[in-house]
């Protein structure tokens, strides 16, 4: 792993790095001074800024020997640099255009796609930097975010999504970012060099102090040099609600505290038929099919909820009764002994005829299902009720996009992919496009590419609604106040970034 910083100044984030190297260096014994000199690289076009650099660093890591080697003292914007990074980490010079030296003036232009109308000088410090990104390296910059707006700011915005991954955006437009006056409109960017997600994360905050990672909302990326979806994105934690405030319900499958006993295979033609559902576990979702592997659930109560009396059904009680001393010696038996024969859940007969969208707890699927009203589900599945089975698929079709994944992801703090948990408590977090108002041509395509299992078709057509329902919806009041304890530009990176800053030299 190797590190930039283009224009490091006196050191502050320089030295904020070396920190967190000579902490690893601890940690995993490899030495300070070695990897300083192989991985990290700094630039700045002030001798007297990079003089005191040096100085800074010599003090406070005396074993690094002579750390200019690794700094040079150049335009960044005009060195020719022959070696590309892992990551690119800075805040860089913010050179109104008319302050721009006028004999650089042409060369800039010249070297310089994004140099577009009266571009500042830190956008042509984003087109280098991100040129120097190895393919999936990361480049985190803090900067004016008047680019992601303006006129000036268009061909950068185009290059960054047409070829690159915007992965978070955090706005910190009125935020004291910094101690001095610098800057009015900060942004924190993170940006990779690959093109393999759809959905980006996005927060807003006025107060530094309180950045936090709890409001991120996801968004889908832009595909050209029109951000404004971006930057009306406080609406969609207005206009898109939960789930259940859409009239929907989530519940959990049913426990019994014996399943061996209340559910099984051979049970059929033990107990009495109309006592059976067939229910379905995780273990029936497996792939992208939902095969009941024919298991069933002894249903001990009534259609009021009650339990049955044992002596209207001769086979169950025989049954039940040779499981006796195991289900009375339930914790809710034994407060209950007359219940000794009661599952822990109450079972529901309408449930089991309800149509519903299945979610295993803990599952890899990248199908989700709808049940059209089979199934009885047990206590390792979610799942949701209400609505049409089409306004279901809709629904559950949304929940398999990035869009939401990456929402489950960071409700559930797990950033770096792989798949979260569908829990209640997370699903009653999730903000999605209201499923009764879905345009009904882009809810008929959805729909095609929920039952082709088309996860490509399900991405793009979720951003199309989303996007659209945000554009029905422009102005709406800002909702996404972020907060966080302790500002840390390199924290903030470690957290949206799948290579924290501390393992870079032992992750290679
Ligand atoms: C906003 S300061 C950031 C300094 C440092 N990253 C920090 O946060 O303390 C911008 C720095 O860019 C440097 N700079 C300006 N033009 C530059 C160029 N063409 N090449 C390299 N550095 C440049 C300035 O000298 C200044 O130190």
């Amino acid at each position: 792993m190797s590190i930039m910083e283009p224009s490091c100044g006196k050191g502050e984030f320089l030295m904020a790095i070396i920190h967190r190297l000579k902490e690893s260096a601890l940690r995993y014994s490899f030495d300070l001074n070695d990897v300083y000199h192989n991985h990290v690289y700094a630039s700045d076009i002030d001798g007297e800024k990079v003089a005191c650099c040096i100085k800074r660093i010599k003090a406070e890591f005396p074993e690094i020997i002579s750390p200019e080697l690794s700094i040079s003292t150049e335009d960044f914007l005009l060195a020719n640099h022959d070696r590309q990074v892992d990551i690119v980490i800075g805040n860089p010079p913010y050179i109104r255009y008319e302050q721009i030296p006028k004999d650089k003036l042409d060369i800039y232009k010249r070297r310089y796609a994004t140099f577009y109308y009266r571009a500042d000088m830190y956008v042509l410090f984003f087109e280098q930097s991100l040129r120097l990104l190895k393919h999936d390296g990361k480049h985190c910059f803090i900067c004016a975010n008047r680019w992601m707006k303006n006129r000036y700011g268009r061909k950068l915005r185009e290059l960054v999504a047409r070829c690159y991954n915007l992965r978070t955006i955090i706005n910190m437009e009125g935020a004291d970012a910094f101690d001095e006056e610098v800057l009015a409109y900060p942004a924190i960017t993170l940006i990779e060099n690959n093109k393999d997600r759809k959905v980006m994360k996005y927060a807003e905050t006025l107060d530094i102090e309180a950045l936090g990672t709890d409001s991120f909302i996801s968004l889908p990326i832009p595909e050209s040099d029109e951000w404004n979806n971006v930057f009306n994105a406080e609406t969609y934690n207005t206009i898109f609600s939960t789930i259940e405030a859409q009239g929907y319900r989530i519940g959990i499958g049913v426990a019994t505290g014996a399943d061996s006993i209340f559910i099984s295979k051979d049970i059929k033609g033990n107990v009495e038929d109309e006592l059976l559902v067939p229910s379905i576990n995780a273990r029936d979702l497996k792939g992208s099919r939902l095969e009941w592997k024919g298991r069933y659930l002894l249903n001990p109560y009534d259609k009021n909820g009650n339990l049955i009396d044992l002596n209207d059904f001769p086979k169950a009680q025989r049954y039940l009764e040779t499981h006796k001393e195991r289900l009375a010696s339930r914790h809710k038996a034994s407060r209950n002994p007359a219940a000794w024969y009661g599952t822990i859940d109450k079972i529901s007969p309408i449930l089991q005829s309800q149509p519903k969208i299945l979610l295993p707890d803990i599952s890899g699927n990248d199908y989700i299902f709808v049940d059209k009203g089979e199934y009885y589900p047990q206590h390792n599945i979610y799942y949701i009720t209400g609505g049409r089975e089409k306004d279901l698929e809709l629904l559950a079709a949304i929940l398999m996009s990035d869009y939401v994944r990456t929402q489950l992801n960071n409700v559930t703090n797990k950033m770096n992919g792989g798949y979260a948990r569908w829990q209640s408590q997370h699903l009653r977090k999730l903000r999605i496009p209201t499923i009764a108002n879905i345009n009904s041509t882009l809810a008929d395509t959805l729909l095609e590419c929920y039952h082709t299992k088309n996860l490509e078709g399900i991405n793009r057509y979720t951003n199309e609604i989303v996007r659209y329902e945000s554009y029905k919806t422009p102005d709406k009041k800002k909702n996404a106040q972020v907060k966080y304890t302790q500002f840390n530009f390199l924290d903030l990176f470690d957290q949206y970034s799948d290579n924290p800053i501390i393992e870079m030299t032992t992750r290679k």
